[in-house]
């Protein structure tokens, strides 16, 4: 009998954001948990990259997390940073495998909202242009927006990640119409993104429920996901809880 693969789910990939594991760490200025042993762990346990979050206040991750990564990690690193020539410098200096361009807020929580790819085009065009030069593949952080999406393909970026932000809180609040919304306007991005030849990403506030959804549409290729599986990793160990998600976003959960 003939075994017919569905590629679309087997291209999936999950990148583990490491960021709440160093904010446990920072919290107590200790030297652990260790984030090169965290990474060797989501390799085992397929995932297919970690993701740092080097900002500009380092609330969480150092720059000596980025370097030591950078010099153990068997896996692709992904750096989350502001477009500002400081962290331009360091992501050309250690050379991630891909850099994705978020807003900045040194007040917020978290990011809050994709960038602005459209009103700050002058800005990024240095940026996006520096970063291709040295190789390193270039993500922007979007809205599920056409015209933002239509501007990472102008502006020469290989792929969009697509801020789920706004959808994983109406899902916490169960406001169905809201949810159907949301992936309506993610599905019409990926479809534009897709069409462009942009690699369309997801992340944001993603977890083990809501991820469902968002894992059977097509088109999505990899989602960045931190806080939910550094939370299950509590009750259940790392390998654990990132087998998990990857199995959800493979469809096999
Ligand atoms: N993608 C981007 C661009 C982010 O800024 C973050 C949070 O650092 C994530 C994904 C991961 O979000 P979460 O920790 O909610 O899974």
């Amino acid at each position: 009998m003939a075994v017919i693969l569905d590629k679309s789910t087997l291209s999936r990939s999950l990148s583990v954001n490491l960021d709440h594991m160093a904010t446990l760490r920072q919290v107590r200025q200790t030297n652990y948990p260790s984030l090169t042993t965290a990474a060797g762990i989501c390799e085992v346990a397929g995932a297919d990259g970690v993701t740092l979050h080097l900002r500009e206040d380092r609330r969480h991750i150092q720059d000596r997390d980025l370097e030591l990564l950078r010099e153990t990690s068997l896996l692709p690193i992904t750096l989350e940073m502001g477009s500002t020539p400081e962290m331009l410098a360091i992501a050309l200096k250690t050379r991630p495998h891909a850099v994705t361009l978020v807003p900045e807020r040194r007040q917020e929580l978290t990011t809050e909202g994709g960038l602005d790819a459209v009103g700050l085009e002058k800005q990024l065009v240095p940026v996006v242009s520096d970063l291709k030069s040295k190789g390193i593949v270039v993500c922007l952080f979007l809205e599920p927006d056409v015209d933002q999406i239509q501007k990472a393909h102008s502006l020469g970026c290989d792929s969009v990640e697509l801020h789920t932000g706004a959808y994983a809180l109406d899902w916490e609040q169960s406001r169905t119409q809201a949810i159907e919304k949301h992936l309506s306007r993610i599905e019409i991005a990926v479809k534009k993104g897709t069409e462009l030849g942009l690699q369309m990403n997801a992340g944001h506030g993603l977890h083990y429920q809501n991820i469902r959804p968002l894992a059977a549409l097509k088109g999505l290729t990899e989602f960045s996901i931190g806080h939910s599986i550094i939370c299950r990793s509590l009750f259940v160990g790392l390998e654990k809880a990132v087998r998990e998600m990857a199995d959800l976003i493979r469809e096999k959960g």
